[in-house]
C-alpha cells in the first residue's frame, strides 16, 4: 500500500493511461479524483474505482482549479498531481491550422502548467506534493511525421517540469515526468488496423507495445515517497523502442 490515504487528483483518466495510473493508484490505497472532459466513461471509470469525477476541459484555467477545488473539497487536501490529459492528431506541418496547433499545444503544455499552477497552493500550504506529467518519447528523444504541433509539446513539457521541479523544491513538492512510447490504449487503437498495430511492436526490442499498467507503475513509483529524493526528470517507459541505432537490432530475427 504504497500510497495509503493519500488524495490523487489524476486529469486525462477516463480511459487509457490515465485510467490505468488511477486503477494502480486506487490499488495501493489511493483515494482518487478522476478529472476528464468526456463525462460519461469518466463517471463509469470514477464509480469503477469508486473515486470522485468531476468534468474539465484542462486547457481552462477555471477548470484545472475547478478540478484541484473538487479534491480540496471532497478530501480537505490534495497529495498527487498526475497530469496525462494529451491529443494526438496526425497532421503534417505544412497542413496544421493555427488553430489545431493551438488546440494541441493548449491541452497537452498549457493544461500541465495550468494544473500544476492549480495544485501549487494547497501543496506549499502543505509542504507536501507529488507531480507527475505524462511527457511521451515523441518530441523529447524521437519523432516522426505528422507530430510537428505533438512533439512540440511533449518536448515542452519535459522543459516545464525542470522548471517546477526547481521552483517547488524548497516546499516539499517534488516534479517528475514519464515518456511512454507506444501504448496500446484506445486512442492509439483508433484507426490504426491490427496490422500496423503489429509493425509497430515488431519495432520495439521487448516484442510489445505497452500498457497502461506498465506506464502506471512508473507514475506510481514517481507519486510515492521511494521517490523523495527524485525531482525534475522523466522515466521512459517504452520497453527499448528508442535504443536501437537501425532496424537490424535482433539477435534473433525468427
Ligand atoms: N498511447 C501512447 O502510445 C502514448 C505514448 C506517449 C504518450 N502518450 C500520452 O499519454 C497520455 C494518454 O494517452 P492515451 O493513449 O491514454 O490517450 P486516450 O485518448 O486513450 O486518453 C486520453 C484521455 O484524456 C482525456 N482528455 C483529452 N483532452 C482533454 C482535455 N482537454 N481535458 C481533459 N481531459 C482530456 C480524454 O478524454 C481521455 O480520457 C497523453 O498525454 C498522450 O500524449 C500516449
Amino acid at each position: 500500500m504504497r500510497l495509503q490515504d493519500r488524495i490523487a487528483l489524476v486529469i486525462g483518466a477516463a480511459r487509457g493511461i490515465g485510467a490505468g495510473i488511477a486503477e494502480r493508484f486506487v490499488q495501493e490505497g489511493a483515494k482518487v479524483i478522476i478529472a476528464d472532459r468526456e463525462p460519461d466513461i469518466g463517471a463509469a471509470t470514477a464509480a469503477r474505482l469508486g473515486g470522485h469525477f468531476v468534468g474539465i476541459d484542462v486547457a481552462q484555467k477555471a477548470d484545472a482549479d475547478r478540478a484541484v477545488a473538487a479534491a480540496l473539497e471532497r478530501h480537505g487536501r490534495l497529495d498527487i498531481l498526475v497530469q496525462n490529459a494529451g491529443i494526438y492528431p496526425w497532421t503534417l506541418i505544412e497542413n496544421i491550422e493555427p488553430a489545431e496547433w493551438d488546440n494541441v499545444l493548449g491541452v497537452n503544455l498549457k493544461g500541465t502548467y495550468l494544473a500544476a499552477r492549480a495544485a501549487l497552493a494547497p501543496m506549499k500550504a502543505q509542504k507536501y506534493g507529488r507531480m507527475v506529467f505524462t511527457s511521451s518519447i515523441t518530441g523529447p528523444r524521437v519523432t516522426s511525421p505528422g507530430h510537428g504541433h505533438y512533439s512540440a509539446s511533449k518536448a515542452g513539457i519535459n522543459g516545464f517540469i525542470k522548471a517546477a521541479a526547481l521552483e517547488f523544491a524548497g516546499y516539499g513538492i517534488t516534479v517528475n515526468g514519464v515518456e511512454p512510447g507506444n501504448i496500446l490504449t484506445e486512442g492509439v487503437q483508433q484507426g490504426r488496423s491490427p496490422a500496423f498495430i503489429k509493425s509497430m511492436a515488431d519495432m520495439i526490442p521487448l516484442g510489445r507495445l505497452g500498457t497502461p499498467r506498465d506506464v502506471a507503475n512508473a507514475v506510481l513509483f514517481l507519486a510515492s515517497d521511494d521517490a523523495e529524493y527524485i525531482t525534475g526528470t522523466t522515466i521512459i517507459v517504452d520497453g527499448g523502442q528508442t535504443l536501437p541505432e537501425g532496424a537490424d537490432f535482433r539477435l534473433n530475427p525468427e
